[in-house]
Formats: structure tokens, C-alpha cells, sequence
């Protein structure tokens, strides 16, 4: 009998998550019945939301239940279908969760979707050409929403937002500015995609500092920020922004653990009439075809440049998990299961 590794919550972190939240299980594979699709994944997507939905607590999506599959997108290969729409060997993607293996209701609206691996590998569909993807050209494009020769800045610009983000609004003829965790980070967010400048904001650890460096790296002032992180380098940006720049407020990464991260000087919005937008990408549906489509043609073409982190096997998905939200990560963070 083949088996399904499965990776469950098995209790909710109170502070930092640990290892010892998540089970490892393994249940016999099942057989898809009528309707029903089974989906071996190839690779588990790892993304900071997934933190949030370790927490009991009010949020924009429900809390995932204890001792249930962790949630998470995958991209895989249709092994059996008992529907029409599919058939053995197609390659797909969808929320399979932290397992090898998922049933999935074929015809539920937005849960198994073919894709085409011609011109664009397989795991970039949950990076750059997937939800990740699909969030920078969100906030980019319609909060920022920025005009050629703006300055547009964005926190964690190497990860699997961030490096999308400054690659978007370099392809619209403005500055792209990232700010990462690193010289190694740093150098590739210039030298490989292409951003203008990249400051190390571990290398400035004070307001002061950072400023400084923002001054250098934006000496037009910032026009548009797109925030992943939160705390000191929100409260650097806000002071460097200009009249009538637009924030937007993609993920707060710095906060996810539970400590209140406050924004030090609110006048600011006020001050420099600031538009300041907070967004969750799975709420905009309706223009992900949009934006894949222009994601996934500058990919084919490889206008659009992304890097990955590929742990091996599903009982590493704890640890990568972790890593991730301790910025181990250098770029997309992915399990590979295959
Ligand atoms: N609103 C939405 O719909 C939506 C959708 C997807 C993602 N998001 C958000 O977008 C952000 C980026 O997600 P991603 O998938 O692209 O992850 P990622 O950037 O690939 O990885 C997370 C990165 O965050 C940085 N980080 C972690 N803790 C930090 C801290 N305390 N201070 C500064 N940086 C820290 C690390 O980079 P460094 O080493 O450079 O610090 C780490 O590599 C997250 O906040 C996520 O929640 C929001």
C-alpha cells in the first residue's frame, strides 16, 4: 500500500513556532471516487501567512484546526482523475497542503488548476508566476501604482514578493530600491535582478542609520513603498517619503510572532498626505489572470529573474518553515517531494 506523509498542526506556538507545533503522519494513499482528482505534489510552497494561521485569534481567514493537514500551495501531476477535466499526467496546482499526496474535488471553483511547463518550470507557479507573484503585481499596480522615474522601495526585496515587486516597477521606468537582510542578499538584489540599490538594513540598526542610507540609495525621496516587514524600516521609509506617496501594506513579518510592532510617527500620513492601503492578494481573484499572464510572459522570456530555497522531503517543511520566518530563506521557500 503506497502511504502519504502528512504534516499536521499538532498545537499553536505561544511566541516564536517550533518544530515541536507540526506531526508527522502517514496515512494510506486514497483512490479518487467519482468527481474526484488525486494530485502527487512535486513541491510544497512555505509562505509567512501560513504563521497567522497557527494563531487562535481574529484574523482576515479562519484559523487552520488542530491536528488537520497544514494548509499550503503545491504544484504537482495528476496520478488517477474521475474527472472529466483532468487526466493522469497533467501537471497542476493547487492547495494540496503539507503532504505527498491530495484528493481534490475536481470541479470546486479555484482548487486544481493545469498549467503549461513548456516555457515556465514547474515551482514557479507557487513563486513568481503564482500567489507570491500575483501580490507584487497586486500592490505594485494597484496601490502604488507608480508613474516611470518614481522611486518605488520595497522591504524583504529578495524574497519571493519583494524580488518581483522591484523587477515590476524597474519594467515601468522608475527606481526600484529594496532593503534585505545581508550583503549576499543585497548584492544579488542589484547584480541579479536588477534593482538600482539594495541597503542591508542589519548593517543599520537605528533610525538614524537607516535614514541616512535611505537618503543615499532614494535621493529624489520615495514616491511608493511596498511594506513586508514592518517597524524600524516602516517608521526610516515614512520619513522619507514624498507628498502624496502611497504605502502598500502587503505583510508586517517583523510582527508575526505575537509582539506589537507600532508605527512610531502616524503625523506623517497627514503630513505628506500619504495613501496608505492594506491588501490580501486571495481577495483580488478577478485580476490574477492579469497578472499572470504578464508574470508569466516575462519569465518564458527571462525578463523576470527569481531564486529558490528547496528543502528535501516533507519532514523538512518544519525547519524550512521556521527558517523562513527567520530569514534562512534566500528567495522562494520550497520543499521538494519528489
Ligand atoms: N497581503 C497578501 O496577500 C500577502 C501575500 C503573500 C505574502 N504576503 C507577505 O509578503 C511578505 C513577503 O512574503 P514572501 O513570501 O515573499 O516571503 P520572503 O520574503 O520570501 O521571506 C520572508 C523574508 O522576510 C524577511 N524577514 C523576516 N523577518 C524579518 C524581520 N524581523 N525584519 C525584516 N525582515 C524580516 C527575511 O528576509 P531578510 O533576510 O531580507 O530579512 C525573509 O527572508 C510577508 O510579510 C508576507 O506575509 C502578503
Amino acid at each position: 500500500m503506497t502511504m502519504n506523509a502528512q504534516i499536521l498542526l499538532a498545537s499553536r506556538p505561544t511566541g516564536e513556532a517550533t518544530a515541536d507545533n507540526f506531526r508527522l503522519v502517514q496515512t494510506p494513499v486514497p483512490e479518487p471516487a467519482d468527481g474526484q482528482v488525486l494530485v502527487r505534489h512535486h513541491y510544497l510552497s512555505l509562505d509567512p501567512y501560513m504563521r497567522g494561521r497557527m494563531n487562535d485569534a481574529k484574523s482576515y481567514a479562519q484559523p487552520q484546526p488542530l491536528d488537520s493537514v497544514m494548509i499550503g500551495g503545491t504544484v504537482g501531476e495528476v496520478v488517477a482523475s474521475k474527472h472529466p477535466g483532468f487526466a493522469a499526467g497533467d501537471k497542476v496546482v493547487g492547495m494540496g497542503g503539507w503532504q505527498q499526496y491530495s484528493l481534490v474535488d475536481g470541479g470546486a471553483a479555484g482548487m486544481l488548476r493545469k498549467v503549461d511547463t513548456t516555457h515556465i518550470p514547474l515551482s514557479a507557479y507557487l513563486g513568481s508566476v503564482g500567489m507570491p507573484g500575483a501580490t507584487a503585481w497586486y500592490g505594485l499596480t494597484q496601490i502604488i501604482a507608480p508613474k516611470a522615474g518614481e522611486t518605488v522601495v520595497v522591504s524583504a526585496a529578495s524574497g519571493a514578493v519583494g524580488s518581483v515587486v522591484g523587477q515590476l516597477a524597474k519594467a515601468r521606468g522608475c527606481r526600484a530600491v529594496g532593503l534585505a537582510g545581508g550583503p549576499d542578499k543585497c548584492r544579488y538584489v542589484v547584480e541579479e535582478l536588477g534593482f538600482d540599490a539594495c541597503i542591508d538594513y542589519k548593517a543599520h540598526g537605528d533610525l538614524k542609520s537607516l535614514l541616512k542610507a535611505l537618503k543615499e540609495a532614494c535621493p529624489n525621496g520615495i514616491d511608493g513603498y511596498f511594506e513586508n516587514v514592518g517597524g524600524l524600516i516602516l517608521d526610516a521609509v515614512m520619513l522619507r517619503m514624498n507628498a502624496f506617496g502611497r504605502i502598500a501594506f502587503c505583510g508586517m513579518i517583523a510582527g508575526y510572532d505575537g509582539v506589537p510592532i507600532p508605527m512610531a510617527n502616524p503625523s506623517l500620513i497627514l503630513v505628506s498626505r500619504l495613501k496608505l492601503e492594506g491588501f490580501i492578494v486571495s481577495e483580488h481573484m478577478e485580476l490574477w489572470p492579469q497578472a499572470l499572464k504578464e508574470l508569466g510572459t516575462m519569465v518564458a522570456t527571462g525578463k523576470l529573474k527569481f531564486r529558490e530555497s528547496v528543502a528535501q522531503g516533507i519532514e523538512q517543511a518544519p525547519e524550512a518553515f521556521i527558517g523562513l520566518l527567520k530569514g534562512r530563506n534566500f528567495g522562494k521557500q520550497l520543499v521538494k517531494l519528489i
